[in-house]
């Protein structure tokens, strides 16, 4: 199967990833924090040496970076912890699910003031953000660092930068851009996936924070460390880490980093946006389909719809090729009604580095004209 859906999740994964699964399952079988056998000292250092290097990629301490089960954990930790009741909040028409739905709960519990930034232009306008940022003077701004639907990039340093001489918060959702876009963008908070252009498994995500930005816990339970406390530690990452943690999935996102590293990010990013813009000539000649092509920069990530066809239509004859996509509202509910597709949604196309040119010639021949 052709996988064109490195957007909702990367396939394959690197062997080594697999590898270092299968080590802690075959060989270790321990939590680097639950004792202090020889073991335990290895799986410790090998999760310190993973925690590291996210607190790299985000420019954040490696102690302020929290392992959660993805990106919507971590967006759902965050938004609870900093948000009070009567908090103004900023986002935008382009996120995923995974702040939409926290932001409404919260907006019920607590009485929160949400105001959504509209798209301009296919993508966000700073002149817009400050505007809105001015009028509304919010505690938060969250935001994604990337559209999960049509691909547009947003200036995330610019718009943390605006935020911050506005006095807001900024929550980064970098799920789309880890591991294939520069991701330390001065945001004070930042959640992500392990799992999409990171490589690594999925179930595992991390939200990191800046340092001196205090926030309580949201969960409780046990932590390794500070075992006879009947309170959760503040510190951090405990702070944001209750149980037993997915050791085999952290192990895992290790050796994806360390892939990333010896494959060199650029050159992956670069891949698979050649194999978007391949995609698109390719596309541009088939009757009846519609591309919605943001200008400006973006992401691997491709939309489309057709005149005579359902996206689902389109997605069962890929399916009959051998080709994976995804077709719907790809959990981005807002942006749809801004596209002209909140009907039936888009036909999404993201590919990831192993997708070749066949690969995509394969794609387009099968979307019909
Ligand atoms: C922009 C964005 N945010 C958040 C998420 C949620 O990520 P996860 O499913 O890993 O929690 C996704 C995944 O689809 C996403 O695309």
């Amino acid at each position: 199967m052709i996988h064109l859906d490195q957007a909702a999740t990367s396939h394959p994964k690197p062997p080594t990833v697999l590898a270092a699964i299968r080590d802690w399952y075959e060989r270790l079988g321990v939590s680097g924090d639950r004792g202090d056998s020889s073991l335990c000292r290895e799986v410790r250092q090998k999760v310190a040496a993973t925690r590291a290097r996210l607190g790299e990629l985000v420019g954040l301490p490696a102690q302020r970076v929290a392992f959660t089960s993805g990106a919507t954990e971590s967006l759902n930790l965050a938004l609870r912890a900093v948000l009070r009741g009567g908090d103004k909040v900023l986002t935008t028409a382009f996120e995923h699910g995974s702040a939409v739905r926290p932001l409404r709960a919260l907006q019920r519990e607590r009485g929160l003031r949400v105001e959504v930034l509209p798209p301009a232009g296919g993508g966000l306008d700073a002149g817009a953000a400050a505007a809105a940022l001015a009028a509304l003077r919010p505690r938060l701004f969250v935001f994604t660092h990337a559209s999960n639907v049509t691909g547009a990039l947003f200036d995330a340093a610019a718009l943390c930068d605006l935020a911050r001489r506005h006095g807001a918060l900024t929550l980064l959702d970098a799920s789309q851009t880890a591991g294939l876009f520069d991701i330390a963008v001065g945001a004070d908070l930042v959640a992500a996936s392990a799992h999409k252009g990171l490589h690594g498994p999925p179930g595992l995500g991390f939200l990191a924070a800046r340092e001196g930005l205090d926030l309580p816990p949201q969960k409780q339970g046990g932590t390794g460390s500070a075992a006879a406390l009947d309170e959760h530690p503040p510190t951090w990452p405990a702070a944001f880490e209750a149980g037993t943690p997915d050791t085999p999935a952290i192990l895992g996102l290790g050796a994806a980093l360390q892939w990333l590293d010896a494959e060199g990010r650029g050159h992956l990013c670069a891949t698979a946006l050649e194999r978007r813009a391949e995609l698109i000539e390719l596309l541009r000649r088939r009757p009846g389909v519609r591309l919605l092509e943001p200008p400006g920069p973006r992401t691997p990530v491709l939309s489309f719809v057709h005149e005579g066809l359902d996206p689902a239509e389109i997605g069962a004859m890929l399916d009959a090729a051998g080709v994976h996509v995804r077709t719907g509202f790809h959990c981005a509910p807002w942006i749809h009604r801004h596209l002209g597709t909140e009907t039936a949604g888009t036909v999404r196309m993201s590919p990831g580095p192993f997708v070749s040119a066949a690969d995509v010639r394969t794609a387009a021949a099968a979307v019909a004209g």
